[in-house]
């Protein structure tokens, strides 16, 4: 069975950095996130015979080296579940610019979890996926889902509580984001090496991971509360405690660029004036901006006045998984 599966990217607004275990994929501390409308990757899966090796099609060019690697270790796991030996064809694209630092293993592995798992035969439900998607990338666990989302960080040491759930459905809360991009480039520190350099040599790791609940806590009663100063004054405050963790290690990992910075100071200085409006980055120099959508035109002006930000990207919460396609 050939299967297409598409999936979001997401936001974090409570970050996911370290990992509890590394061959599991266990992260160290829950998160909650936004899954994004529009900004997807499609994927599609057929275990063949009389394949020698795993292929892979990325937005339109044959992948060899590590992205095929990391595909092909994720696919081990469903042949292992499945009893299968086949090797698959997977071509995935993905609608928004890969080049642009946006490139998202959020959305893609959460759509060849789904892809893959139902090309195999297996019938799992969204927790099952959930956790599945987590082996291939911690973000993508909160991908399965529509709307806000937390990430548990759980205790077994099967990981079968390290999963996500939804918190609220995207008709919750029309909030904004808007995207500054900065940077075309491709970051020279993936989150996976980041947050082993973090938890290896950081002094602030130890606090970072028992701090983590209170944050949680706080984050899920005033998103439910719709509280969006609060919102968005503890998003700011994550991403800064992750930034200046992922910075204090031996080396620091520097993510912004000077673009990146600016945006953060003229994000301020609009809230200053009076306009609700706060800021989120994550593993890169694309500044995630964040606001109601009675502000989203002033907010997009203000950006494009901004030396540096190359193009704005809109967004708003957006669906969970879906399946478009599963034929013989
Ligand atoms: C900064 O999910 O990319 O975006 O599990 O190693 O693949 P791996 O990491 P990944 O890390 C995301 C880190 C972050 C924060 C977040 O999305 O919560």
């Amino acid at each position: 069975m050939r299967v297409t599966a598409k999936a979001n990217s997401n936001i974090a607004l409570i970050k996911y950095w370290g990992k509890r275990d590394a061959s599991l994929n266990l992260p160290a501390v829950g998160s909650i996130s936004v899954t994004l409308d529009g900004l997807s990757t499609q994927t599609s899966v057929w275990f063949k015979t009389g394949l020698g090796k795993d292929r892979l099609l990325l937005n339109g060019t044959e992948e060899s080296g590590l992205a095929l690697d990391r595909v092909s270790r994720f696919l081990n796991i469903i042949r292992m579940r499945a009893g299968t030996s086949l090797k698959a064809f997977v071509e995935s694209s993905n609608n928004f610019p890969t080049a642009a630092g946006l490139a998202s293993s959020a959305s893609a592995f959460a759509a060849l979890a789904v892809a893959s798992s139902k090309a195999a035969g297996l019938t799992l439900t969204e927790a099952e996926l959930s956790e599945l998607s987590r082996r291939g990338s911690g973000s993508a666990a909160r991908s399965i889902f529509g709307g806000f989302v937390e990430m548990h960080r759980g205790e077994k040491p099967d990981g079968s509580d390290s999963i996500a759930e939804p918190l609220a459905d995207k008709a919750f809360w029309d909030l904004r984001l808007l995207i500054a991009v900065t940077s075309e480039k491709a970051k020279t520190t993936d989150s996976t090496s980041g947050m082993t350099q973090s938890k290896a040599s950081s002094p602030y790791y130890p606090v970072w991971v028992d701090t983590a609940e209170a944050d949680l806590a706080e984050m899920r009663s005033v998103l439910l509360a719709k509280d969006f100063q609060k919102v968005g004054e503890i998003s700011e405050y994550s991403c800064l405690k992750m930034h200046a963790l992922a910075q204090s290690g031996r080396p620091g990992v520097v993510y912004w660029n000077g673009a990146t910075v600016k945006v953060m100071h003229a994000v301020r200085e609009l809230r200053q004036s009076g306009i609700p409006v706060y800021f989120t980055i994550d593993a890169g120099p694309q500044v995630k901006v964040l606001c109601l959508p009675e502000n989203e035109q002033v907010v997009n002006e203000m950006l494009q006045l901004i030396p540096g930000v190359l193009r704005i990207i809109k967004t708003r919460p957006g669906d969970g998984i879906q399946i478009i396609e599963a034929a013989e």
